[in-house]
């Protein structure tokens, strides 16, 4: 399975760190409590061709699919799209969706089956090595008077989840509608589940906080996980300033202080990955300050299940 996933990383994305088998099966199995993973496997003997997953969250199936280069065109991917698309079906689940890397064939495969482009991002890498680090310094030195902020590595302690629960809810600057499994939580019981699961799928979470000092409130935050299957590459996750905070530089310094810290914490890190909404204005002036690069777009597909059968059964 790491095998193919590797191969396919090296035909589709090859500026994209080779994956490691550390927490790599707790990575595929692991997930929420309230959420459910259903994985096939294509194979032909010994030989894995291909793997599908639906992930089972809300009102809709995320779908993963990975067919072997050398193993494509052939009718592996329709054979496990349609075995996920009855799967997700008899388990009442009306619509797929699943996130796909701009240039690469999957868009022609999910066009092909009838999805509809329903959001899009922008992937953006900061490559450390290309970092000036005294200026970044002096961005993260750059919060206004009245505010302090506060690194924690393995992310946010018990005692503040509550209010950091409470700035996440109150307004994200990246409102992008996400399909990952990401601690985008909002209450303190679910955001402490996805920290745990996160924990056990083998992602690291760091959190800087910006604390509004006269109040003691969490005025706002940025989040990164390094995860332990590709140590090198870095996600850059939420970064939440709160409306009444806005406009005094703590985006920008939260940002700039996590990359500080992560430098000294994890010496192994090669870059930084984040993602955009097309139009982000604000987000995308400060990821530009900060040295992120454009590099391909991530788009998000869904369909109706009754269409994809639908297509699938007229084509059999
Ligand atoms: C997307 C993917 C799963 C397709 O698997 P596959 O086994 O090649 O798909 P199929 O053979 O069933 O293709 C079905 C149809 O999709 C379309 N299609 C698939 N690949 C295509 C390509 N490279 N160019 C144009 N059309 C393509 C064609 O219409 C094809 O029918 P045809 O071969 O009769 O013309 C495979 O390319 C892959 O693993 N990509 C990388 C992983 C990925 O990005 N997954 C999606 C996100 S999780």
């Amino acid at each position: 399975m790491l095998r193919g996933l590797n191969l396919i990383l090296a035909a589709d994305v090859p500026e994209d760190p080779p994956w490691r088998a550390d927490f790599f099966r707790e990575y595929l199995a692991v997930t929420l409590p309230d959420e459910r993973r259903v994985c096939w496997v294509a194979t032909d003997g010994d030989d894995l061709l291909g793997y599908a997953s639906i992930l089972l969250v809300g009102d809709i199936a995320v779908l993963e699919l990975l067919v072997r280069p050398d193993a494509r065109r052939a009718g592996v991917g329709t054979a496990l799209l349609a075995t996920a698309a009855k799967r997700a079906d008899a388990e009442g689940y009306g619509s797929i969706g699943v996130e796909v890397v701009g240039g690469t064939p999957a868009l022609d495969f999910f066009e092909a089956q009838g999805f509809r482009c329903a959001f899009i991002e922008m992937r953006n890498l900061l490559d450390l090595s290309a970092v000036d680090w005294p200026q970044l310094a002096t961005l993260a030195g750059g919060v206004g008077s009245g505010y302090r902020l506060e690194c924690h590595p393995d992310g946010p302690p018990e005692p503040i989840l509550e209010e950091y629960a409470k700035a996440k809810a109150t307004m994200r600057l990246n409102p992008a509608y996400d399909l990952e499994l990401r601690p985008s939580s909002y209450d303190s019981e679910r955001l402490r589940a996805s920290l745990a699961t996160l924990r056990a799928r083998g992602l690291k979470p760091y959190v800087v906080l910006a604390v509004h000092e006269q109040s003691g409130t969490v005025a706002g935050l940025t989040e990164v996980v390094v995860p332990a299957q590709r140590p090198t590459r870095a996600d850059q996750y939420d970064t939440v300033v709160v409306r009444t905070h806005r406009g005094y530089g703590l985006g920008r310094a939260l940002k700039a202080r996590m990359l500080s810290e992560l430098r000294g914490a994890e010496p192994q890190l090669l870059d930084v990955q984040t993602w955009n909404a097309v139009g982000a204005e604000a987000m995308g002036r400060i990821n530009d300050e900060l040295g992120f690069k454009p590099n391909r777009q991530w788009r998000e597909y869904e369909v109706d299940v009754d269409e994809v059968l639908r297509r699938l059964d007229a084509v059999a």
